[in-house]
């Protein structure tokens, strides 16, 4: 086979059983459909499903949660780290930080087995929430704040962050957003996740090259970017001019567009649900507002559909979080799908290396450096 095909786009790279992504804009995590779980179940419920691949019973998603609640904590080691970067280092570099130095106070960090790698991932899982409230307060000067064993995933996180306990509406609506950013088949960091594990390497490993990529705005950066774009807009009255200018000037919209779903991405219709009701909850639809203008538009100049990251972005600014935490608290979510990727590909590995067609020089005399001047 020697056709080229740039970002391998189209091609099939694998097989997996964690989840699917129709281009007609359908989203399945083991077999049931995102909206149903993003609706109907938790946080933690859902990565259960992903992990271990079946619907958890009452017994075994309390001992999983359990599970979850007392490892939150960070190993002194960690939070000592992460006090000592510097106070304007950005958030997933931190994060990134903070993943490679917790594999160092794991001591199953280079255990590759099935179930130590699904003991790591709940571990890694209820960590990252503490690491990325715990990188924004000590960047603030503020005391970290410990983990309450009384509350969910989402609604920990929140308290962690703010130092006081949620609004439970609030917190739901962010679960929701965790649910839906939870997994998403053989997306860049995915990808990039299982060539990290096909050599054998770990988990850990895996994951701090999957926030690398997740950092980037044409992946999971773009939730921050999209909010610079909609902060940039301002007035759902300003919407329609700006679109329009940025793409006369050939500029991207963050947010919009995306390799597989070309004409609706499944995840958006229940974001842009959760953050209108947050907005009214509020009593205020300005973001909503600029964002259906934003969305109207780009269907009828380029007709491109918004991304999930067009609407959980207005959610975690109405919730008052740093635009800079934007893509961490997606990294927070994704890393279950990344572990169930990394679990999936050392249980049946092959070795990811593709080829490459070479295109440079040929034939080249050398010429030793003393000659070359
Ligand atoms: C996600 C993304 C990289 C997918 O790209 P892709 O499938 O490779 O599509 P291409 O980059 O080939 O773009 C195809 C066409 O759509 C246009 N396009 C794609 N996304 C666009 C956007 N967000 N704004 C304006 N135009 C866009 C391209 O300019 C190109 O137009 P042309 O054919 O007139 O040159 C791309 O849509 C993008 O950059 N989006 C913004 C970043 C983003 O939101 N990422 C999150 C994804 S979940």
């Amino acid at each position: 086979m020697s056709e080229v095909r740039p970002g391998l786009e189209g091609v099939v790279a694998g097989e997996t059983a964690i989840c699917s992504v129709r281009p007609e804009g359908e989203l399945i995590y083991r077999g049931y459909n995102v909206h149903d779980l993003a609706e109907q179940a938790g946080f933690e419920e859902v990565a259960y499903l992903v992990l271990f691949g079946k619907l958890p019973t009452g017994a075994e998603i309390k001992a999983f949660d359990d599970g979850l609640r007392s490892n939150r904590t960070l190993p002194p080691g960690v939070i000592e780290s992460l006090d000592r970067l510097p106070s304007d280092a950005v958030p997933m570099d931190a994060l990134r930080t903070a993943v490679s130095t917790l594999a160092l106070y794991d001591p199953e960090a280079g255990d590759n087995s099935h179930d130590a790698n699904l003991r790591k991932a709940a571990r890694l899982l209820a960590r990252m929430a503490t690491a990325v409230a715990a990188q924004h307060r000590l960047s603030q000067g503020l005391e970290v704040v410990a983990p309450d064993p009384e509350l969910n995933h989402a609604a920990n996180f929140l308290h962690m962050l703010r130092g006081r306990r949620p609004d439970e509406f609030e917190a739901r609506v962010l679960e929701v957003t965790l649910v839906l950013y939870l997994e998403h088949e053989f997306n860049a960091s995915t990808f990039t996740a299982r060539v990290i594990a096909s050599t054998l390497s770990d988990l850990y490993g895996a994951v701090v090259g999957a926030i690398a990529a997740l950092k980037g705005p044409l992946h999971g950066g773009a939730n921050e970017k999209a909010m610079d774009v909609i902060l940039e807009i301002g007035e759902p009255a300003r919407a329609e001019a700006w679109v329009e200018e940025s793409l006369r000037q050939k500029r991207r919209v963050m947010g919009f567009g995306h390799r597989i779903y070309k004409t609706a991405d499944s995840r958006v219709e229940v974001a842009r649900k959760w953050g209108g009701l947050l907005g009214k909850q509020l009593d205020d639809t300005r973001l909503s507002d600029i964002c259906t203008t934003v969305e109207e538009v780009m269907r009828r100049e380029k007709n491109l559909c918004p991304n999930v990251d067009f609407y959980t972005a207005p959610i975690y600014h109405m919730m008052k979080i740093p635009v800079s935490l934007n893509t961490p608290i997606f990294a927070m979510s994704r890393v279950v799908g990344w572990s169930a990727h990394v679990i999936e590909q050392i249980d049946n590995n092959r070795l990811f290396r593709p080829n490459s067609r070479y295109v440079g020089a040929t034939g080249l005399e050398f010429e030793p450096l003393d000659r070359r001047g």
